[in-house]
């Protein structure tokens, strides 16, 4: 199973670059750009990545994208995470980034966008990988925050395909950002959100009816919601599920419980993917494999997963028609 998942063809939809800090680049920058990070060494920094829930992973994740400062640090970032992707057999990423994480310290929005979309477009000519960016704002925020990161963004945007809500999910709901939405949906932006994470069903379908997503990042608590499942099944809105971050977060309790394969069942178009992988002890191949253990998974599962992987994402109709009848 496990060369067999090498093997398939896979796009990643939910994965955040600041979540592919790895601690040997998070000290190789802290010490170039003399930043202080609360860690003695490597072993020090895995130790800490004990979550019970997605606050304090949170705390500890803006903590270490602290030592990003420059154009060529977010380079170096999305490169390392692009090599990965080669050695994983991914072809295509939709990779999130989160703005004003670094604008908020002073990081030109630019310097972002442009080191983050050099290494993608190295990454497509020297690597074949295909990409796109999608902007998160942070819902911890205002929504004239997330506005004024939005206007922020149009000169760039050329460079981004999209826009998502990310951060701490409970009490910040979708509807919190309908205005900002609607300006990115008229800009011609795509749009996803975070929704039952830790929210309940009401965030998915907030993000649906209210801010008219494409898909769900996560949706692990649709289940809750009858109505909600026919409308995601008879839609076939895509959910890009993460499970090891689910695990790690303690949205689930052991993966052997994790509801994707009912999902998979009942006709949802489920994908899986790795959220932050240098936090949670795994990128995409290790994600399908622990799914694929978990869940008794058959390798037609993981077909049907890849195949998802591509329906689900921004790619061209035709790119993507190509590409399921490859796999
Ligand atoms: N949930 C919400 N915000 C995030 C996550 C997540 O899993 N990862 C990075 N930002
Ligand atoms: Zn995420």
């Amino acid at each position: 199973m496990k060369n067999f998942i090498q093997n398939l063809p896979k796009a990643e939809l939910h994965l955040h670059i600041e979540g592919t800090l790895e601690p040997e680049l998070m000290f190789k920058l802290a010490k170039k750009n003399s930043i202080k990070i609360p860690y003695q060494n490597v072993d020090d920094v895995r130790k800490a990545y004990e979550f019970d829930s997605l606050q304090p992973f949170l705390d500890i994740y803006y903590a270490g994208a602290s030592v990003l400062i420059t154009q060529e640090d977010f380079y170096d970032l999305t490169w390392a995470y692009l090599l990965k992707c080669k050695d994983q057999n991914i072809l295509h990423v939709e990779i999130f980034f989160d703005p004003q994480t670094h604008t908020s310290r002073g990081v030109a929005f630019g310097d972002v966008v442009e080191g983050i979309s050099e290494a993608l477009n190295d990454g497509h000519e020297k690597l074949g990988i295909s990409s796109f960016l999608i902007m998160s704002f942070l819902r911890h925020l205002s929504e004239d925050e997330a506005i004024k990161t939005l206007k922020e963004s149009l000169p760039y945007k050329y460079f981004i395909k999209g826009v998502g809500l990310d951060s701490s999910e409970l009490g910040n709901p979708p509807s919190k950002f309908q205005k900002v939405f609607r300006m990115a949906k008229n800009a011609g932006y795509k749009c996803v959100a975070h929704a039952g994470e830790e929210g309940d069903a009401s965030y998915i379908k907030e993000a649906i009816e209210l801010l008219g997503v494409d898909r769900i990042d996560h949706g692990v608590r649709c289940e809750e919601d009858r109505e909600l499942m026919k409308r995601l099944k008879d839609e076939q809105i895509p959910l890009t599920m993460c499970p090891l971050s689910n695990l790690k977060l303690k949205v689930v309790g052991d993966l052997k419980n994790y509801n994707l394969k009912k999902l998979l069942e009942y006709g949802l178009c489920v994908t899986v993917n790795s959220d932050d992988p240098a936090y949670f002890g795994g990128y995409l191949n290790e994600n399908y494999e622990a799914m694929a253990k978990s869940l008794n998974l058959s390798k037609e599962d993981m077909k049907t997963i890849s195949k998802n992987s591509f329906k689900a994402s921004f790619l061209d109709d035709e790119d993507i028609k190509k590409i399921i009848y490859e796999i």
